[in-house]
This record gives C-alpha cells, sequence and structure tokens, in this order.
C-alpha cells in the first residue's frame, strides 16, 4: 500500500461513524487535498467543547459559520455571540464563487447554496430580539458577584431581597433596586432594623456606586422585563433545521461588565433550567465565542472562574461551548484542558513570541506518522486547518490537516435593508421588544412613604373600609378572582430560579 493509501484508510477509518456527524472538509497530505478523505466529527460529542484558532484571516470565522451551519441542518439550535459583527450572512445563500467551486472539487462535496433560518438578538439599542433579565431572577448571589462587593454588602444585599420577598416588592430593574437601597437607610430605616439589625449608609451607599457603574455600560436596558427566556433559543424551524442565534456584541468591547453579566446569567439560566441530558447522541445547543480573546482579557474574575466551573457541569447538559481566538493561550488553562474539537488554523511565525505560541500549541497535538505539527502549523492556507476531534467513544479521530468547505450561506454581512426585513418576521421580536414598566419596587415604595406620611388619615379609613366591607360579604357570596396576580408570579418564579441559583453557587464552590 502506498503512503498515500495509507493515508486515505488512516483517515476514513477514523471518522467513520455509527450515528450523525457533520462533515468539516478533506484532509490534506504535504500540502494536498486528498479528495473523499472527509473529516468528520460525531454530534454525539459536541458537547465536549472545542477551539477554533488561529492568526487574523486565516478562516476562523468560516470555520464558525460551516460549524454553525451544518449544525443546523441536522436540528441543532446554535447560539453566536458576533463580536466583529460578520455573521449575519448566515440568513442569505452564498452566491457562490469560482474559488469556492475548486475547493468543493478537491474536497469531493457539492457545494449547495442556502440560507438558514436566524434570530438577530442584542444587549444594547441596537435592533434585535432585546435580552433582559430582572433583578429578581439574578437573585443577591449572582447580583453580589456582577457587582463585586465585599461579603459585608452581600449580607446587605441578600436581606434587601429578604425584604422584597416578605413585603412581595417585585425587583425589576435597577431603578427598583437603587430605591429600596436608598429606603433602607432613609423611611424604612426602623422598620429594616427592628426585622433585620442596623443597615449601614456608608455600605449602601457603596452597592450604589457599584450600580451606577453598570448603569453607565447600559444596565439599564439590560436589566428590567421582559425577561429572555433560554428556552426560546431552542427553536427548530418548521424543515427540522435548528436557529442560529446571533447575538450582535460589537458595542460590546468598551462594556466588559456589562458582557460578563450577561454571560453569567445566561450560563446559571442554562444550567439551571436545561434537565440533565441522557444519552441521546445529539447536544441539544452549541454555542460559539467569536474573538473569545476580546472577552477574556476583558473578563471579571467572577466571568472567568464561573465558565471554568459551568464548562465542566454544562456539558451534561448537552450544551456545548466553543471558543474562537487568535491563540490558543488566549483561554484560561483550565477550560482548554477541557476540549474535545480543536480546529487550528495557521499561526504566523514573526516575532520570538509567535515562534513560541507554535511551540506550545503544537505541543497540543500529537506528531504523527504524517505530519510534523509545528511545520504544518506555519504552513497551512486560508481555509485549512489542523483538525483533531473526538470520535463516537471519546477518543481523539485522526490529527488531518483540512481542507475546511465553505460556508454554504453568505460570507459578508446583510444589507440594513435586508436586516429590517429579518427582524420585522422575527416572531421573537415581537415577544420581547415591548416595552415595559409595570408597578415594581420603585413604584411601590414611593406610595409606601406617601401613605406613611398619611397614616393616620389611612388608618381611620382602612378601619371604616373593613367595617363596610364585612358588611358586604355579609350580603354577597365572594367573588374571588382565580387569575393569579401578576406580582405573586414574579416573586414565585424569581424565589425558585434563585433557590436554584443558591444550589449552583454551592456546587460551583466545590
Ligand atoms: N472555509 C472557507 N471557505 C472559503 N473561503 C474561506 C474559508 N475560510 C476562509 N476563507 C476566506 O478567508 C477570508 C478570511 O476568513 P475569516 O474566517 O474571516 O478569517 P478570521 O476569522 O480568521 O480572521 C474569508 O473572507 C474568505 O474569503
Ligand atoms: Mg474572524
Amino acid at each position: 500500500m502506498s503512503r498515500q493509501e495509507a493515508f486515505f484508510k488512516h483517515i476514513t477509518e477514523g471518522n467513520t461513524n455509527k450515528g450523525e456527524y457533520i462533515t468539516l472538509g478533506s484532509a490534506m497530505l504535504d500540502g494536498k487535498t486528498v479528495k473523499n478523505a472527509y473529516v468528520n466529527v460525531p454530534l454525539k460529542t459536541m458537547n465536549r467543547h472545542g477551539l477554533i484558532a488561529g492568526a487574523t484571516g486565516t478562516g476562523k470565522t468560516k470555520t464558525l459559520q460551516v460549524l454553525a451551519e451544518n449544525l443546523s441542518e441536522k436540528g441543532v439550535p446554535v447560539l453566536l455571540m458576533d463580536i466583529k459583527g460578520d455573521l449575519s450572512g448566515l440568513a442569505k445563500p452564498s452566491p457562490g464563487h469560482p474559488k469556492i467551486d475548486e475547493r468543493h472539487e478537491a474536497i469531493g462535496l457539492p457545494f449547495e447554496p442556502k440560507s438558514f433560518p436566524v434570530e438577530i438578538l442584542t444587549l444594547s439599542e441596537q435592533n434585535g430580539v432585546r435580552l433582559r433579565a430582572t433583578i429578581s431572577e439574578f437573585g443577591p448571589v449572582l447580583i453580589s458577584r456582577i457587582l463585586d462587593v465585599t461579603e459585608t454588602q452581600a449580607g446587605i444585599i441578600s436581606v434587601i431581597f429578604k425584604y422584597c420577598d416578605d413585603n412581595k416588592l417585585p425587583l425589576l430593574d435597577l431603578k427598583d433596586f437603587k430605591k429600596i437601597l436608598q429606603y433602607a437607610t432613609s423611611e424604612g430605616k426602623e422598620e429594616f432594623e427592628e426585622a433585620y439589625g442596623r443597615i449601614s449608609t456608608a455600605s449602601t451607599g457603596a452597592i450604589l456606586r457599584k450600580i451606577v457603574e453598570i448603569e453607565q455600560q447600559g444596565g439599564e436596558l439590560f436589566f428590567g422585563e421582559k425577561s429572555f427566556e433560554v428556552d426560546d433559543l431552542l427553536r427548530v424551524d418548521d424543515n427540522g433545521r435548528g436557529y442560529i442565534n446571533i447575538i450582535r456584541l460589537t458595542d460590546i468591547q468598551d462594556k466588559p461588565k456589562l458582557f460578563s453579566t450577561f454571560m453569567l446569567s445566561l450560563l446559571a439560566e442554562i444550567y439551571s433550567t436545561f434537565p440533565e441530558q441522557g444519552d441521546t447522541g445529539r447536544p441539544e445547543l452549541i454555542m460559539f465565542i467569536d474573538e473569545a480573546h476580546l472577552i477574556f482579557n476583558e473578563a471579571s474574575k467572577a466571568l472567568l472562574s464561573q465558565i471554568e466551573s459551568i464548562v465542566k457541569l454544562i456539558r451534561s447538559k448537552g450544551v456545548g461551548l466553543y471558543f474562537v481566538t487568535q491563540n490558543p493561550t488566549d483561554v484560561p488553562e483550565a477550560v482548554l484542558s477541557q476540549l474535545g474539537l480543536k480546529v487550528q488554523h495557521a499561526l504566523r511565525a514573526f516575532t520570538a513570541k509567535d515562534r513560541k505560541a507554535i511551540k506550545l500549541t503544537a505541543q497540543n497535538y500529537p506528531d504523527t506518522e504524517y505530519y510534523d505539527t509545528a511545520d504544518v502549523l506555519t504552513s497551512l492556507g486560508t481555509g485549512e486547518a489542523l483538525v483533531s476531534a473526538l470520535n463516537e467513544k471519546g477518543r481523539p479521530t485522526p490529527l488531518a490537516a483540512t481542507m475546511m468547505r465553505a460556508p454554504m450561506s453568505r460570507m459578508d454581512i446583510l444589507t440594513d435593508t435586508e436586516l429590517s426585513n429579518l427582524l420585522s418576521d422575527s416572531k421573537l421580536v415581537k415577544k420581547y421588544n415591548e416595552k415595559i414598566d409595570r408597578e415594581s419596587a420603585y413604584e411601590m415604595l414611593n406610595k409606601k412613604i406617601e401613605l406613611a406620611e398619611k397614616e393616620e388619615q389611612l388608618e381611620k379609613a382602612k378601619q371604616e373600609k373593613a367595617a363596610l366591607e364585612k358588611a358586604k360579604s355579609k350580603s354577597s357570596s365572594s367573588r374571588k378572582s382565580t387569575r393569579m396576580n401578576p406580582i405573586v408570579k414574579v416573586l414565585t418564579s424569581a424565589t425558585f430560579i434563585r433557590s436554584v441559583f443558591g444550589i449552583l453557587t454551592k456546587v460551583m464552590k466545590k
């Protein structure tokens, strides 16, 4: 058997699967694409997380696009963190190109231009489905982490939440949260002291200053109603294709706190609401973070440690997390060691630091009889990558320099008109983008303060009213409403979620 034949056998045998899989392209030997030597990734191990790395312009984002498309086709929903804003083209078919035909001819795969079901989401004022969450849903533990407060201040935040629970005051937005903090040391001082002990103005002042920091990064847009239900990320269209949810984060770089807040809440909610997955052989949701180094560089310690713990835990929920970044060393070591799929595009050897990074990266891959890894790393062309996946048994597939297939959708972004058409057709935009500001802690406390001022009159009126009501209820049969009070509903669900978060934090500390 020739070396070429042996290689073909090595690759095809190592990429044979019983269950469903996606094809990334064909393997290359000595710089040439070997037709039909397909490099496959089984769906079964895609919850084992992954990395797409390589220098700028080597094809990382297109690899992400290819993965997202092929997952969608298999009915797996996808969530993309689009930091540079270059992924909306997934909603339109590729116009095609002679170079793409050439590529696919070499790989031995037909090229079919296609569009995919896409939702555009946003954390800020950009167009898209608005992602929001209420303060109640966050709970005291997560809020304290996000605000990065001291133990004492975290204790006060817990007391505030307890008070709001006890008094049925919904904490929806930052306005509510600030109001109750002020109330605890002014009008409500005695009431608080009696029930929970003294709260110092210095501490609430410090917490308020931390809230201002979040506000300055657009937090008031994020906190509030209507809160996003993570189940809406799991939609499949009428043709059985998974939705590709793209979160536009182009304006997030100068708002690291807001991004950390969002990621923490998303990961925690996914973890607490997704059911434990049996051996279904396919992932529930795949998340990609493009330009992840921008996130890791700015990420809070809380986010980093949460990501490190959650990558271990979230796997069992059928959720895979994929990082797209320039250097593998951008990803925290604890995360790196857990990644199942690695797609390494070319690295450039300009500086001594570059050469060191190449050496380090090469060490993460086994040398094979077909490749000198460090050599391949610097000689890969655009849209070519070293791929190492996990087979259905969880063992590494043969290392393959791979000619990646081209995206079936457009490699360029949508025009403004295309984007606004997409958004006007979106069910989720209709569901989430109406602005709600219903009565919550802010309004209720203001009322309470007013009421207290008129206490005497009120007390009197109350007594009269009670007497009247008594007389009434005697005459008419009671007509109690069976509908749940919306405020009670929020509180009960918030309490539920919070206790789950409590469990989560315990798990995290282990
Ligand atoms: N799989 C691919 N198929 C076809 N062209 C590709 C592929 N990967 C990369 N390219 C080409 O290379 C360019 C840069 O790729 P991109 O993914 O944006 O790089 P990166 O994200 O690493 O900076 C693309 O605009 C495209 O022309
Ligand atoms: Mg890119």
